[in-house]
């Protein structure tokens, strides 16, 4: 065998994600690329705003020297001052330059503080539905996920989340807007999250984290303002990345934020500058630190991304599909019309449009759809989601 069991095993399970687009690009290769509906990817279609093309051009014309070296592994003095500066203003919490550490994306900053904070076989809290990655991640470093179902809304309930932790409990993730939910948490449910925390770390005398994963933080609809995990526990560490909000993804730039109260920060923070190093991310790409310094209050169009999902929930619901109005990120997850929601995407596939199947996120039974995407997909879709709508039984 040339790799080894474990990864053979990864690689065979694959992702449903990763399935449903392989399949879609199949599907275009066959039918043409218009005739395919592909809702299933969280690939942003926008291009990044005007802001960042000034940005670009300014290091290319003006490049100053050793502006492509190697940095200290947390990343630039400036660059870190600009989202502690952002930050602070966000959460009238004081933030500074030493509170954060640059990393490869989200995906890079989760994988740093798993593996900074986790002994082996700790245990990590995710509540279901949840990006899937984060299974991956947390073996990775060495920890053991505990899935947690949430209630018809999905959002967290505090007594689940009780009945979970235990005396091995190192973390609980917090995704919000959920990825694929796009529900945003309220204040009262992460105070009421928190207070969860510390009585369980008090009654087993542990120190548990909120691994805040805020990747959509910026993408957020109806006039709310985003909740912020970071106020309701000093033992925060908050993660995110410029992947959606700038439409960078394949730029691999993101941050981590250690809460400024938070107890042992020095020593948590040389942990997270120290693992960022020997994970062997170095540091988090050069030019697009020096790029992003100046884009920390620039977002890509929301008002864009909300006249995509209004359009869509308001077709499906229409069809009879019923879901929760998502507040954030940009998903719909509504329920099956079926049980077995892989048959109901499978239906869809046959008619050329692509979704992903809840069990692909820990919750069977619901669909992902990904409106991320150009109106072409979106308004395409619409015929083939009333055709299956009405195969099993809903007005359609
Ligand atoms: C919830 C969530 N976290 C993290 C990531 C990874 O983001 P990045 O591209 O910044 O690594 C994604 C990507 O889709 C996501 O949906």
């Amino acid at each position: 065998m040339s790799v080894a069991a474990k990864i053979k095993t990864g690689m065979a399970e694959g992702s449903w994600i990763r399935r449903m687009f392989e399949e879609g690009n199949a599907l275009k290769q066959k039918y043409g690329a218009d005739n395919v509906f592909d809702l299933s990817l969280g690939n942003p279609i926008m291009e990044p705003p005007e802001e960042f093309r000034r940005e670009l051009k300014r290091p290319a014309e003006n490049p100053e020297p050793g502006m492509h070296r190697y940095m200290e592994n947390a990343g630039y003095a400036e660059t870190r001052a600009a989202v502690a500066q952002q930050l602070s203003a966000e959460t009238g919490l004081g933030f500074t330059a030493t509170d954060i550490v640059m990393s490869s994306g989200a995906a890079g900053a989760l994988n740093v503080v798993l593996k900074t904070v986790l002994n082996p076989g700790e245990e990590v809290i995710v509540f279901a539905p949840f990006f899937v990655e984060y299974l991956n991640y947390v073996d990775n470093q060495g920890g053991t996920s505990k899935i947690v179902p949430t209630c018809k809304d999905f959002l967290p309930q505090p007594g689940a989340l009780e009945a979970a932790i235990t005396p091995k409990t190192r973390a609980v993730i917090i995704n919000s807007p959920n990825n694929p939910a796009g529900v945003v948490y309220s204040v009262e449910c992460l105070r009421s999250l928190a207070e969860v925390v510390r009585k369980k770390e008090s009654q087993f005398g542990t120190q548990i984290y909120l691994i805040s994963d805020e990747a959509y933080c910026k993408i957020i609809y109806d006039g709310l303002k985003f909740p912020q995990v970071v106020l309701h526990h000093p033992r925060t560490i908050v993660l995110t990345s410029h992947s959606k909000d700038l439409a960078l993804p394949g730029e691999r730039i993101g941050y981590v934020a250690v809460h400024p109260d938070c107890d042992g920060k020095k020593e948590l923070i040389d942990g997270l500058i120290y693992c960022n190093r020997v994970l062997g991310f170095v540091n988090a790409p050069a030019l697009m630190q020096h790029i992003v310094r100046k884009l920390q209050s620039v977002t890509v169009s929301i008002s864009e991304y909300q006249r995509k999902r209004d359009f869509l929930y308001s077709a499906l619901t229409r069809m009879g599909y019923s879901m929760v109005k998502p507040q954030g990120a940009f998903y719909l997850f509504p329920r099956s019309p079926v049980e077995d929601e892989v048959a109901f995407v499978r239906s869809l596939q046959e008619l050329r449009v692509l979704v992903v199947p809840g069990r692909g996120f820990g919750t069977p039974g619901h669909f992902r759809v990904s409106y991320c995407v150009d109106d072409h997909a979106i308004e395409g879709s619409v015929d083939g989601f009333s055709k299956v709508a009405r195969k099993y039984g809903l007005p359609g």
